[in-house]
């Protein structure tokens, strides 16, 4: 029903095209009806395939990341999409920040919740984890 006024107002902007006045209510039947469109969080989820020929793939399989990560989903800590969409990987210095957090572990970026320490990793390896992460753009 919502996408048959959907249609109905895409319809009547045609035929109204150039009219300022109808032009001004058809507008606002489109918001009306913008709620049938999906929210916004449920992006192409389809993306949720894993970049498994990245070379940061196989490292993060030897890794305990995903008992808080998922790639398209919040579980303890935010999705690999959520990560990604918030740095910008060509900025400098942001790997590296990043890398050290992983190593370092800690909280206040994303909420309360601390992400546990990895002192184990090499800053080598914690960098090419968190480009495999900064991949899913
Ligand atoms: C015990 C759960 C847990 C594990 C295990 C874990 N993380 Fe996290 N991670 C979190 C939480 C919680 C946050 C959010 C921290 C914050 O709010 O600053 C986070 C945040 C991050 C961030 C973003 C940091 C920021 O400051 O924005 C990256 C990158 C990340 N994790 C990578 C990794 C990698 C790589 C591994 C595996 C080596 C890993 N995480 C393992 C819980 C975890």
């Amino acid at each position: 029903m919502k996408s048959l006024i959907g249609i109905v107002s895409i319809l009547a902007l045609t035929a109204c095209g150039g009219n300022g006045g109808n032009d001004k209510s058809a507008a606002s039947t489109d918001t009306t009806a913008s709620p049938a469109n999906p929210p916004a969080g449920s992006m192409p989820s389809a993306a949720a395939t894993e970049h498994t020929a990245h070379p940061g793939y196989a490292l993060m399989q030897s890794q305990d990341c995903k008992t808080c990560h998922a790639v398209d989903k919040q579980v303890t800590g935010p999705s690999f999409q959520m990560i990604a969409a918030h740095y910008d990987s060509t900025q400098a210095g942001v790997v590296e920040r990043l890398a050290k957090k992983v190593i370092t572990g800690g909280s206040g970026n994303w909420g309360t919740t601390p992400m546990t320490a990895h002192a184990g990793l090499s800053e080598q390896d914690a960098e090419e984890l968190v480009r495999y992460i900064l991949s899913y753009k």
